[in-house]
């Protein structure tokens, strides 16, 4: 068998794995909860629970999978006993249902996020009735669009490791930031986007003590680092014994971070900016417009009103959310395509097409029947799904798995381990304070 594939660099690493973590819930679902959870308030209890709760699960799956080597399946048998073996087994198994669930719905937003892109350009293009079918919801819009976005997912994803995800994320994600910075620039100078500075700004502490608060907050910090599905441990399987994983796993926690900020103070300038221009942001009820009509009406309203500059905007806007997107998706689809390529000895090309084939007839299912599925599978996924298996490999690594083994395993490419505060705190933190909260905002969203 040839060695296992690895990430050729530390950056290419870093970039990849910041590239599943940042997607549309960085670009848009962390500016609208700062923006219906009191703005600053929010920002506050999402960086403190990234810190406290995310990185330290993060961390979890990536000792785990450098361990193992190997898919989820495998990598979590690798690191249990003979009593725990079913457990680990079912969790492997989950974690890879609940990527390709994910990926279902995934793929079918960021359809709609190619479709208005596209649209943009048509419409520069004087192809106006096209433009306007691109913008309309229907069902052979969804299905035609989810397919060409799953489509580039897999030529992606198809060419492996190194020269798929690494090679490509290495240069969407730099596209992806300057593409961010340059309309945050733009945004910036139309009138009315200052107040809306203010209110990203201006925290309202007692607001970030709220339980509704910190608890939309922790699911937040989960979606956007990719956590609780295998995606990390996937990665990690990929990272060279001689990289420092610790400090690799701060580096994507700070990327994840930076571009969620960077997007608030793209997206909340911009919704008063649009409401300077006349666009209605807040509905009957005195609420802000639902996400979805922020993203899909509120945005493109404005940007109409800007004329063919606004057309540009637009175009860019779009793009950029497609990239975010994509660099998540290839990340989503290697862990059914890993399980396919090592435990069922399929190649690399066939394990692609048969995990995307499936993972395409869901999305179908959820398009033919959008009313009735579409919440349910983001609400299964995310809410219930993700921390569920987030707790189980905090778990298995804080209860099962040897404690001299997972030193051993952190040890390399980082020997002076036990000396530094990561060591002194981490293993008690996965043990049992994460469990422990994770338990907490899971009756929290049941009750
Ligand atoms: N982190 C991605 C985002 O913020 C979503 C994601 C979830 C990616 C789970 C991979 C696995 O959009």
């Amino acid at each position: 068998m040839s060695p296992r594939s690895e990430f050729k660099s530390k950056l290419g690493f870093i970039l990849a794995a910041s590239g599943s973590a940042i997607g549309l819930g960085n670009i848009w679902g962390f500016p609208v909860q700062v923006a219906e959870n009191g703005g600053g308030a929010f920002v506050a209890s999402y960086l403190a629970l990234t810190f406290l709760l995310a990185y330290p699960v993060l961390m979890a799956e990536l000792v785990i999978g450098r361990y193992a080597r190997a898919n989820t399946v495998s990598g979590m048998l690798a690191i249990s006993g003979n009593a725990t073996r079913l457990i680990a087994i079912v969790t492997g198994y989950w974690g890879i249902v609940t990527a390709s669930l994910i990926l279902s719905f995934y793929a079918i937003v960021a359809g709609w996020m190619f479709a208005y892109g596209a649209a943009a350009i048509f419409q520069l293009a004087g192809l106006a009735e096209l433009a306007q079918w691109m913008r309309d919801f229907s069902v052979s819009r969804n299905i035609i669009f989810c397919a060409i976005f799953m489509l580039f997912t897999c030529l992606i994803v198809r060419s492996g490791v190194s020269d798929g995800i690494e090679r490509w994320s290495s240069w969407l994600m730099p596209a992806l930031i300057a593409l961010i910075i340059a309309l945050i620039v733009y945004i910036a100078t139309l009138e009315g986007a200052a107040q809306g500075w203010q209110v990203y700004m201006q925290p309202d502490f007692a607001r970030s003590l709220q339980p509704e608060v910190m608890f939309d907050a922790l699911g937040q910090a989960f979606f956007s680092l990719s956590l609780g599905v295998g995606t990390m441990m996937i990665y990690g399987s990929y990272v060279s014994k001689n990289e420092n994983l610790p400090r690799l796993g701060v580096g994507i926690v700070l990327m994840d971070i930076a571009i969620a900020i960077l997007a608030g103070m793209l997206i909340i300038p911009a919704m008063y900016a649009a409401a300077h221009s006349g666009v209605e942001i807040y509905n009957a009820s005195g609420s802000l417009v639902n996400s979805d009509g922020l993203i899909f009406a509120v945005l493109p309203a404005l940007f109409d009103n800007l004329g063919t500059v606004g057309i540009v905007v637009s175009a860019f806007f779009f793009v950029m959310m497609s990239l975010a997107a994509l660099t998540s998706s290839i990340s989503m689809l290697e862990v059914p395509v890993a399980y396919f390529h090592e435990q069922q000895s399929m190649s690399r090309r066939l394990a692609v097409s048969v995990s995307a084939i499936i993972i395409f007839i869901i999305s179908l299912l959820i398009i033919a029947n959008f009313d009735q599925f579409f919440g349910m599978v983001i609400s299964f996924t995310t809410r219930y799904s993700e921390p569920l298996i987030g707790l189980l490999y905090c778990l298995f690594v804080g209860w099962v798995w040897h404690r001299n083994k997972v030193l051993q395993e952190l040890k390399c490419g980082n020997p002076a381990l036990e000396q530094g505060l990561f060591w002194k705190l981490w293993p008690s933190y996965v043990k049992y304070v994460c469990p422990l909260l994770i338990l907490l905002v899971l009756w929290q969203s049941v009750a």
